[in-house]
């Protein structure tokens, strides 16, 4: 008998090592290689590939493109995330932790499109399940078609006949392939059916969508695994005890990466959140100190939010510096900035810095906000309310440029702000929109000069 051949596979970036380490080189994450099968190759199979068929490149020219590839679903914030629309023969990973919110985002799309044909696969529940949630939300679907299967092989039989338009299968964790030995949710399983599911998607072909979950510390095989697979990977994020979702595009062969899709989760369902800055700011603290409002850009759409920040003595050694939303090693920065180039003194104090509603950004734009509520807080002044700040903050606590203004002063202005503070350097060129007033700085002291 042929012995077993085992691999140690990283679920967190799919790195395979022939022998058990401590730390994935791929990663550099600790502890998180698995043991798995090695799938035997099934004798004859390699020279046979093509099935029979004829195997012939084909001329640039002679390619036929689709002239409607995009399926628009109506469910506008999950269109733009995907770049206008479904991509006909695409494959999609919906990932997100457990109850928040995907396989009700999937149910949304049959209220949406009544006239498509939708298979929807479930792995998790029973079509009772499924049909319960759906008449919660007041789903009627009539081309919807449920399927309790978890055998990709018998999926991809059912979606030949059907051939149905969208075909969404919830979850990636739950379907397997008998042919491989391992159990379903494993790092193989989960490439070896999805890389099943994207042939049957191009093939027939059809909209995918892959339900994956994903634990905060990521510790569930897939998702992490299938990014290089699938065609567009977007992320579900939101707080479970607040009604916002995000749907961010982390990566989009359709459409740009980092763009942003938000929803309000109500008792009947999922609705889009036409205008998000105005949530975001809802429920600011008006006259109190360590708040600043940036006007950042989320892919092609401009976001204002606030930042928040707390400066308060510390009963420690050695003071905290903790961030939500917003790099903590970047607050680091700002907060040595301030100190060496500002004089400011935070060191007898633990700062703390928050992206309101639940927001995370990464781009430098937000630097100038951050700066300043931080002095805000530590001054105990409050900012001026009716200024955004946009500008990135270098070591020598100059403000430097950043792309993108026009939309960013635009929103201000829509959202009623009457000032924007902004780098020195370009300003020139800049046509601000009736009544906003720029206010062009080149140092982190200035900014502060003109807001507090
Ligand atoms: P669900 O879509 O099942 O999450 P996931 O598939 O990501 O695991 O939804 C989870 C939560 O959403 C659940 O706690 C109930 C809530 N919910 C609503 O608030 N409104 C609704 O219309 C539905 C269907 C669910
Ligand atoms: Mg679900």
């Amino acid at each position: 008998m042929a012995k077993t051949r085992i691999r140690f596979v990283c679920p967190s970036c799919g790195h395979e090592f022939p022998r058990w380490t401590g730390q994935c080189a791929g990663c550099g994450e600790w502890n998180t290689l698995v043991e798995e099968a090695v799938p035997t190759a099934v004798p004859g199979r390699a020279r046979s590939a093509a099935n029979g068929r004829p195997v012939a490149a084909v001329a640039l020219a002679d390619v036929r493109v689709d002239d409607h590839p995009r399926l628009v679903t109506g469910l506008e914030e999950l269109d733009r995330v995907l770049g206008g629309g479904a991509m006909r023969g695409s494959l999609t990973l919906i990932a997100g932790e457990p109850g928040i919110g995907k396989s009700t985002l999937m149910t949304e799309l049959a209220r949406r499109l009544p006239e498509a044909t939708i298979l929807y696969v479930s792995g998790e529940e029973s079509p009772q399940q499924v049909k319960l949630r759906a008449r919660r939300m007041g789903v009627t679907g009539e081309r919807l078609f449920l399927l309790a299967e978890t055998d990709v092989e018998a999926i991809s039989e059912a979606a030949r006949t059907l051939r149905p338009d969208v075909l969404v299968v919830d979850s990636i964790q739950t379907v397997h392939r008998p042919d491989v030995p391992s159990a379903p949710g494993s790092v193989s399983q989960v490439r070896e059916s999805a890389a099943t599911l994207l042939g049957l998607t191009k093939s027939l072909p059809t909209i995918t969508f892959l339900v994956g979950h994903v634990t905060r510390d990521g510790s569930v095989a897939g998702p992490r695994v299938l990014e290089h697979l699938v065609d567009a990977v977007l992320q579900f994020e939101g707080d479970r005890h607040h009604a916002f979702r995000i749907l961010r595009s982390i990566k989009n062969r359709f459409g740009a990466a980092h763009e942003i899709g938000v929803f309000e989760m109500r008792d009947n369902g999922l609705v889009g959140v036409e205008n998000p800055s105005a949530l975001f700011l809802a429920e600011r603290a008006f006259g109190r100190s360590g708040s600043a409002v940036v006007a950042t850009m989320e892919g092609t759409r401009p976001l204002l939010v606030e930042v928040q920040a707390l400066v308060a003595p510390t009963a420690y050694a050695t003071p905290q510096r903790t961030a939500a939303g917003f790099d903590p090693r970047r607050l680091q920065v700002l907060v040595a900035v301030l100190e060496r180039r500002e004089g400011h003194r935070f060191s007898q104090n633990d700062v703390f810095v928050n992206v309101a509603g639940g927001v995370r950004i990464d781009e430098p734009a937000v630097d100038l906000a951050v700066a300043l509520a931080l002095v805000s807080s530590l001054q105990d002044v409050p900012c001026d309310s009716g200024a955004v700040a946009i500008g990135e903050v270098g070591l020598g606590g100059e403000v430097r440029a950043v792309g993108r203004l026009a939309p960013r002063l635009a929103e201000a202005r829509r959202l009623g702000f009457e000032r924007a503070i902004v780098p020195r350097t370009g300003l020139d060129s800049l046509r601000p929109p009736d009544g906003l007033e720029l206010i062009g700085v080149g140092g982190v002291g200035d900014a502060v000069a003109s807001v507090l």
